[in-house]
């Protein structure tokens, strides 16, 4: 039997943000929502974009005839982002096929939307649940072991696949920003208290100093320090995928 082990690094949960939208009539801007990607700068990406992976339109890059594959889960502002695309070109040179799907079906949040209306409409853990079919799609195309890595809302997504996958405990990353708002430490700091209490789920966490929402995935790429830590965040999650995805 071939046995599937998904595998979670979750990047910058935006949990508290859909707390915040079902308690709140108008919930504070949110860090979440902030610093949109220029969608347009794309470019001298390594893949291609499919339309239907299981129903889903998808970038694809990396290793094609690996059995091992990493599907990453965008943040709000979509699978279309030029620094998402590039994070996942070098999570295939590492030897994975990856996908990014777009979980948002054609509709990014954007500077504009109302928040609480947008996230009704883009539920992660609904979201979660209808993208079995993507999981069903790559095994049936052998890919036999399968990690997730989320970023913001796509974190939520993670944890919520993690969930649903029954066969196995998936180990989990939490990679923090110490200056997040979303995701503070304290929050992540909770995760790791439920983590242990648990004592069957592997997992490893971490803070970075000095560092904000979206340190991972959305980035200043004209700021040094920025770049450094986004690439320290990459290595552990390549860590994590080399450790565990087998
Ligand atoms: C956003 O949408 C919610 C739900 O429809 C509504 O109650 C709220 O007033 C809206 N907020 C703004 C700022 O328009
Ligand atoms: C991050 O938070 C720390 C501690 O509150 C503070 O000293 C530092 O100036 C903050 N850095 C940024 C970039 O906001
Ligand atoms: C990005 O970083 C550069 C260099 O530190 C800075 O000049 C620029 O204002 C930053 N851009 C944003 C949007 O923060």
């Amino acid at each position: 039997m071939a046995t599937a082990s998904l595998l979670y690094a979750s990047l910058l949960l935006c949990l508290a943000v859909l707390a915040a939208a079902g308690a709140a009539a108008a919930p504070p801007r949110l860090q979440c929502f902030e610093h949109p990607p220029d969608l347009k700068a794309g470019g001298g990406e390594a893949g291609v974009v499919v339309h239907d992976l299981a129903g889903y339109e998808a970038y694809v890059t990396g290793a094609a005839h690996s059995g091992r594959a990493v599907v990453l889960a965008s943040d709000v502002f979509g699978f279309q982002a030029p620094l998402l695309r590039q994070i996942a070109d070098k999570v295939g040179d590492a030897g994975y096929y990856v996908i990014v799907p777009d979980l948002l079906h054609g509709d990014p949040a954007t500077l504009t939307v109302n928040i609480t209306e947008w996230l009704m409409s883009h539920s992660p853990v609904k979201e979660a649940g209808k993208a079995k079919s993507i999981f069903a799609a790559l095994r049936s195309e052998g890919k036999s072991v399968i990690g997730v890595g989320g970023y913001c809302w796509g974190g939520k997504f993670a944890v919520e696949v993690a969930k649903t996958n029954e066969r196995s405990k998936s180990p989990i990353e939490i990679l923090g920003g110490q200056n997040d708002t979303v995701t503070p430490p304290k929050l992540v700091y909770q995760y790791v208290h439920a983590l242990r209490q648990r004592n069957d789920i592997n997992y490893f966490a971490k803070i970075f100093p000095g560092v904000g929402h979206g340190f991972a995935g959305r980035y200043n790429t004209s700021n040094p320090f920025a770049v450094k830590t986004g690439e320290q965040a990459l290595a552990l999650m390549l860590d994590w995928f080399k450790k565990h995805l087998k």
